[in-house]
């Protein structure tokens, strides 16, 4: 797997690596501030981010950030409604969105209504408009890692995996919905192509169980197919994981950034 502009940073436990992931946060949306006026994020879900996003949404890092500036995406959803417990949207809203002041039009959740791929289409349609106007890309998109190798929504033998192995250069496609057989579940999920234009995209992982995982899609073969995450490499941007050292502890000779 390329390492060219990979990053590997490594924090005693998971407070850290949210404390951590929160300065780049803070630094990331600053810069695009600075330089452009905005600054485009994608959420990730599942649990880990949740601590994260509740250190964003507090002192000190929520009052580093000008919220009115932010636009949030997701990365993925789930085939359930808004205030469902397994929704990405309402872990984003109960940790952070319910704490800080985004203008709500800047706030774009994947819709979920009706068929999957209708809100596949839809949330397209959202991207398409966004990322026609400069610089044309997140500024930042944050991933997490499932132990099977999966990120964002991107599973082993779905469709879109398969489809970003065979054409790794197509970026016709931002969105995909596909029902994923391990879950027995639709799933809404950003394209590698979209999450690979980003200027800065952030894994954070934390906990053993990931260790083996972990080692897997960074130190070992390249297989895509079997290990999504190992699609996800910056065209012109950086890719920064975010470990705490359970989760990093079978990596071998490595230069890792100090936390
Ligand atoms: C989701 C996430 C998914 C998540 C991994 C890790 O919707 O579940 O987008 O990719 O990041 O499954 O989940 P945990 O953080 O809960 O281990």
């Amino acid at each position: 797997m390329p390492d060219a502009g990979r990053a590997i940073e490594v924090c005693a436990d998971p407070e850290a690596v949210a404390d951590a992931a929160a300065r780049r946060f803070v630094k990331t949306a600053a810069r695009a501030v600075a330089r452009q006026g905005r600054f485009s994020v994608v959420l990730a879900g599942g649990s880990t981010p949740g601590r994260l996003y509740r250190k964003l949404g507090a002192a000190p890092y929520a009052g580093a950030i000008d919220w009115d500036r932010v636009e949030i995406f997701w990365g993925d959803e789930r085939d359930v409604p808004p205030d469902d417990a397994e929704s990405n949207y309402r872990m984003a809203v109960e940790n952070l969105l319910s704490r800080v002041q985004v203008p709500p039009r800047n706030v774009h959740p994947i819709h979920i209504a009706g068929q999957p791929q209708d809100a596949a289409h839809d949330y397209e349609t959202v991207l398409q408009s966004f990322l026609e106007r400069p610089p044309g890309r997140f500024d930042l998109v944050l991933l997490g890692l499932g132990d099977d190798g999966h990120t964002a929504s991107l599973f082993p033998g779905t469709e879109a995996v398969r489809r970003a192995v065979a054409h790794q250069g197509d970026t016709s496609r931002r969105v995909a919905a596909q029902f994923v057989e391990k879950l027995g579940a639709w799933r809404i999920t950003l394209t590698p192509a979209v999450i690979n234009q980003a200027a800065q995209i952030i894994f954070v992982v934390t906990g053993q169980p990931k260790a083996d995982t972990l080692a897997a899609v960074l130190q070992g073969p390249y297989r895509p197919l079997q290990l999504p995450a190992q699609l996800i490499h910056p065209r012109q941007g950086e890719l920064i994981w975010m470990l705490d050292s359970p989760a990093a502890h079978l990596l071998k000779d490595f230069n890792r950034d100090q936390c």
